[in-house]
């Protein structure tokens, strides 16, 4: 199994659970930077976090508020970064990643908006359109374990 061969979801359902499967194995701390164009599923792929660690509220994009928290087992913090503007934010930057290192786990959409912002730690997760109901979608786990990461997400997916 090729370590980076995308993972090809094939309904909303499937990329959510691509994301429960992920948070099972992440840490109060960790970060999963989302990148792909508007519609290829980053706010699904969020939801399938707080779900699977007990959230039953909603979880929709936070265009406007930027920040969104889930009170789930771990707090899960739900950025999404399109309408953010960098320029001159760096106070608001500095409250961001207190929370990033904090208690819980940060999922942000339009992470690439951060640039070198983006704290290396960050797991980033590529998403494409690929059809009306399939997506592409590459892990990125920084080091050298993306054969684990891609072994780990697809366990017992039909
Ligand atoms: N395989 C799939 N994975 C994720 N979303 C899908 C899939 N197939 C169709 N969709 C639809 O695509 C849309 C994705 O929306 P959303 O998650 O809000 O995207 P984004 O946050 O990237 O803008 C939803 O309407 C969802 O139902
Ligand atoms: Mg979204």
């Amino acid at each position: 199994m090729e370590a980076n061969a995308p993972i090809i979801s094939r309904s909303p359902e499937a990329t959510r659970r691509l994301a429960s499967r992920l948070v099972t194995h992440l840490l109060p701390g960790a970060i999963v930077a989302l990148i792909g164009e508007l519609g290829t599923g980053k706010t699904r792929f969020v939801e399938g976090a707080p779900r699977e660690l007990g959230y039953a509220g909603r979880v929709r994009s936070p265009s406007y508020t930027l920040l969104n928290i889930y009170r789930a087992r771990l707090p899960i913090y739900h950025f999404d970064l399109y309408r953010w503007e960098a320029a001159g934010a760096d106070e608001e930057l500095e409250e961001w990643e207190e929370i990033m290192d904090g208690d819980g786990v940060s999922f942000i959409e339009w992470a690439e908006r951060l640039a070198d912002r983006l704290p290396p730690r960050a797991v980033s997760v590529y998403l494409e359109h690929a059809g009306e109901t399939e997506r592409r979608i590459r892990v990125a786990w920084p080091g050298e374990r993306a054969d684990v990461v891609r072994r780990l997400l697809m366990e017992d997916v039909p």
